[in-house]
């Protein structure tokens, strides 16, 4: 599933009640976030959403779900130093953790991938994303991704193909309401807001949730 909207369109906050939620159906969540500054990371986005997860397992488990691939994904995903004369090859690294994060998905299911901020994602965790999602249709984990479609980079453009590919997806986050406007604000300013001043405040914020949150804080 993929959710864009531009800056405060509350992709986050979607985000994080799936996650809640997935939680409390004993989904096991794997979440990452891309970050502007971490973007020519390679694979900063694949570390951290597996990181949790590798570090409450035990060396034996750790072992077990690296298999033979520990020394070409375990220094892509930090939990084994790169051994001075192997350097694994991009695609061995892509191609290993297509069987990691499967062997995770089918024996721990229900898994839950999040990607938060997908526009500022490294190139290389968004290959391997695309590729794995392209893939995951028929295996068991849910991937849902968020991202400024304005801000996705050019060499994404497989990965923007991959969240076009359903139909309607992926959904827009539609602004809110002039009444979900005059919910936030009642919410935050008490009962006695007006119809007349939600309706001024939907105009300048144009029902964009973060600056409707903003405009209520400079009003208290
Ligand atoms: N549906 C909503 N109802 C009320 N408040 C909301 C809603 N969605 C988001 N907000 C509020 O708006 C603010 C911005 O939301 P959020 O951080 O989720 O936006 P975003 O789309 O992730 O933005 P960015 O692209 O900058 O990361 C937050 O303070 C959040 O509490
Ligand atoms: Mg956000």
């Amino acid at each position: 599933m993929a959710y864009v909207g531009q800056a405060g369109m509350g992709k986050t906050t979607l985000l994080a009640q799936a996650r809640r939620r997935a939680a409390v159906h004993g989904c096991i969540v794997l979440w990452a976030r891309g970050g502007e500054r971490e973007q020519r990371v390679a694979f900063h986005v694949v570390r951290q959403l597996l990181q949790p997860l590798f570090a409450s397992l035990s060396e034996e488990e750790r072992a077990r779900v690296l298999g033979s691939w520990a020394n070409v994904v375990g220094p892509a995903l930090g939990l084994v130093s790169p051994d001075a004369g192997l350097s694994p090859d991009h695609q061995g690294v892509i191609d290993g953790l297509d069987w990691v994060v499967t062997d995770i998905a089918v024996r721990r299911a229900p898994v839950v991938l999040i990607v938060d901020d997908a526009h500022w994602a490294d190139s290389e965790s968004l290959e391997w994303l695309t590729g794995f999602t392209a893939r995951a249709e028929e295996l068991p984990p849910l991937v849902a991704v968020a991202y400024r479609p304005d801000e996705l980079p050019p060499v994404t453009e497989a990965f923007r193909r991959l969240a076009k590919r359903h139909g309607s997806r992926p959904y827009e986050l539609a602004p809110l309401t002039v009444e979900a406007v005059g919910l936030l604000l009642r919410d935050k300013l008490g009962e006695g807001v007006d119809e007349a001043f939600c309706r001024e405040c939907w105009s300048i914020t144009e029902g964009n949730p973060f600056e409707t949150v903003e405009l209520a804080i400079k009003i208290l």
